[in-house]
């Protein structure tokens, strides 16, 4: 489980099924994901809860209360690639910047990820924003597949390296050597992740 500010992050349950029924059902919501079917059943919504073991997925909780979700997957052998989505009520108030520069630490910090990738279709520009907040580059385009559009939708790829990640999130590595970080470079990392992501955590 991780807190920042105002969320908690915890795995999905099969429990959240009705709650992200009715974030996820949302025109608006879907149209602008690869994976969330439309119009959305129950039974749909419990198939999208189940985590693949390469996944790392987070439901977004704001005072008890299901909000979204964030997360990743195994994308590349050296990167993860990122998602991340509201439900309409909880637009634009920072809170997708929140919830996922959370995930990024985690990834840095617990899965000790390489990079992390990213994309949103051309239509979608708060998309793009969070990730440049994040420290994302773009990388190229491409057309990837809405299930809720059933097309190919034009869109803009995203790339972060490790560094760039932790850099952004103000942590300072001595130099750039691309060699594997020794123990002790390693311990010293994770200090300073754990001292900066203070409020991350993991339940076990
Ligand atoms: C994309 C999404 C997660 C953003 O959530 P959010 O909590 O509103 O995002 P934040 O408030 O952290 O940041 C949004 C940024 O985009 C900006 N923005 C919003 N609408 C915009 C638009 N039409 N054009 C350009 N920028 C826009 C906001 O001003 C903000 O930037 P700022 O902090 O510099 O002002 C949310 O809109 C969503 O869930 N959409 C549907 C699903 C989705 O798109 N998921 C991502 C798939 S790649």
């Amino acid at each position: 489980m991780l807190t920042t500010e105002r969320l908690t992050l915890r795995p999905f349950t099969s429990g959240d099924a009705e709650a992200f029924l009715g974030l996820a059902s949302h025109w608006d919501v879907a149209r602008m994901t690869s994976d969330i079917p439309h119009p959305l059943t129950l039974a749909d919504a419990r198939i999208w809860l189940q985590t693949a073991p390469d996944e790392a997925r987070f439901a977004l909780m704001e005072n008890g209360r299901l909000i979204g979700g964030a997360g990743y997957f195994q994308h590349a052998p050296e990167a993860v690639e990122v998602g991340f989505w509201l439900g309409r009520a909880y637009w634009g108030r920072g809170l997708a910047t929140e919830a996922v520069t959370s995930v990024v630490g985690y990834g840095l910090l617990h899965t000790r990820t390489a990079a992390f990738t990213s994309s949103h279709f051309t239509d979608n520009p708060a998309s793009g924003r969070v990730l440049a907040k994040l420290g994302f580059e773009p990388t190229g385009t491409a057309r990837i597949h809405s299930v809720a559009r059933g097309t190919d939708v034009a869109a803009i790829c995203y790339g972060m390296s490790r560094e760039a990640a932790m850099a952004h999130l103000g942590i300072t590595v001595a130099g750039s050597a691309p060699a594997p970080p020794t123990p002790h470079d390693s311990t010293k990392r994770e200090g300073r992740l754990a001292s900066l992501f203070g409020k991350l955590r993991r339940s076990a």
